[in-house]
């Protein structure tokens, strides 16, 4: 049989996930794990780039990311769960690349400036956000991975990974495969204003919400705002719960859209339907995170075991990687 495919991927321990997170990237890598080796990485080293002075909450909020993968259906037994800092080889890897790649790619990477901009309150102009990109190149190549799923912002980063994997493969030895990117398939869900859905908004709709804060929050959308009378024909195309509607209940979402702009359904009534729809689609990560139970010591062993088995193959890498620089004695 030909060797496994290589997946890998992370997230910066942010703390709860929201539903876009579900969506957007979560199931991809639940359907990925069925087939592919996977490995799956919290990335504390990349959230302390811009967090750097703020670095209180990193373990809560890898133990709550953590519930939230184990929620959405990412299987320890299938996947390998781990934590980037209990795996030491991803910085000497980064060090030792970090000799081979121009300033200049890390320069020109679109998120760097952006980034600065977009955050002007933090202090970016660090040796360490200089380097996300490259750091992230090490958590790929490490594993010698084939494949990488992320979002769209994140194709420049996976472009910079290949170019970093051909110059190393030109000046040593072959040791890396080029890792193609495999986009998150988005389904883009407003905040519940209607506005982005984003934290610093307080407009989320959270994985670990329960369903009685999911009906609370769904009664609380923006709707068409020219309808006063629940009998005034809508538009559902300038209403939030009927974007909802569009990823969470598509089988009616015409027959929805049609009631509204007849004037047939009241927004009341749009809503609880919206709503149960939700709390249904999201029963099994209840159901997944109520057997958890926030259990500490069993998150900390999924980690544990995960750094285990990540270890074994990183380091399978540098020794190669030690070879081909001419570091072995
Ligand atoms: N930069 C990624 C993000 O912000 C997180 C990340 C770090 C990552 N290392 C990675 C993603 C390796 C994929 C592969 O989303
Ligand atoms: Fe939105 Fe539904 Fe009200 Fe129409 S009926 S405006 S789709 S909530």
């Amino acid at each position: 049989m030909a060797e496994q495919q290589v997946i890998l991927s992370g997230m910066r321990p942010t703390g709860r996930l929201q539903l876009g997170n579900l969506l957007g990237a979560l199931e991809n890598w639940v359907r990925l794990q069925e087939d592919w080796r996977c490995f799956f990485c919290v990335v504390d080293w990349h959230a302390l780039t811009t967090e750097y002075e703020n670095p209180h909450d990193l373990v809560e909020n890898t133990y709550q990311m953590v519930t939230d993968w184990l929620a959405a259906g990412l299987d320890p037994q299938k996947s390998v769960i781990f934590r980037q800092s209990d795996v030491l080889e991803h910085a000497e890897l980064h060090l030792l690349l970090s000799m081979i790649t121009p300033l200049s790619w890390l320069e020109r990477c679109p998120t760097y400036k952006d980034q600065i901009e977009q955050l002007r309150e933090k202090n970016l102009a660090t040796y360490g956000f200089l380097g996300y990109p490259l750091l992230q190149a090490a958590d790929i190549l490490i594993y010698r991975a084939h494949a990488v799923p992320v979002g769209e912002d994140q194709a420049p980063h996976i472009e910079m990974t290949r170019e970093v994997a051909r110059r190393f493969n030109f000046l040593y030895k072959p040791v890396f495969p080029e890792p193609a990117t495999i986009l998150n398939q988005v389904k883009l869900l407003p905040g519940i204003d209607g506005r982005k859905m984003s934290k610093s908004y307080g407009n989320t709709i959270e994985m670990s919400d329960e369903p009685e804060e999911v009906r609370r929050k769904v009664r609380m959308m923006i709707t068409d705002p020219g309808r006063i009378r629940k009998d005034d024909p809508g538009n559902p195309d300038v209403c939030t719960v009927y974007s909802f509607h569009g990823v969470f209940n598509s089988s009616e979402s015409l027959r929805v859209a049609d009631a509204c702009r007849r004037g047939e359904v009241g927004c009341v009534q749009c809503k609880a339907e919206l709503a149960e729809k939700l709390v249904r689609f999201l029963a099994p990560v209840y159901e997944r995170r109520k057997r958890i139970a926030g259990d500490r010591d069993y998150l900390r062993e999924i980690l544990a075991e995960g750094a285990v088995r990540a270890k074994r193959t990183a380091l399978e890498t540098m020794e190669v990687v030690r070879e081909a620089m001419h570091l072995k004695l």
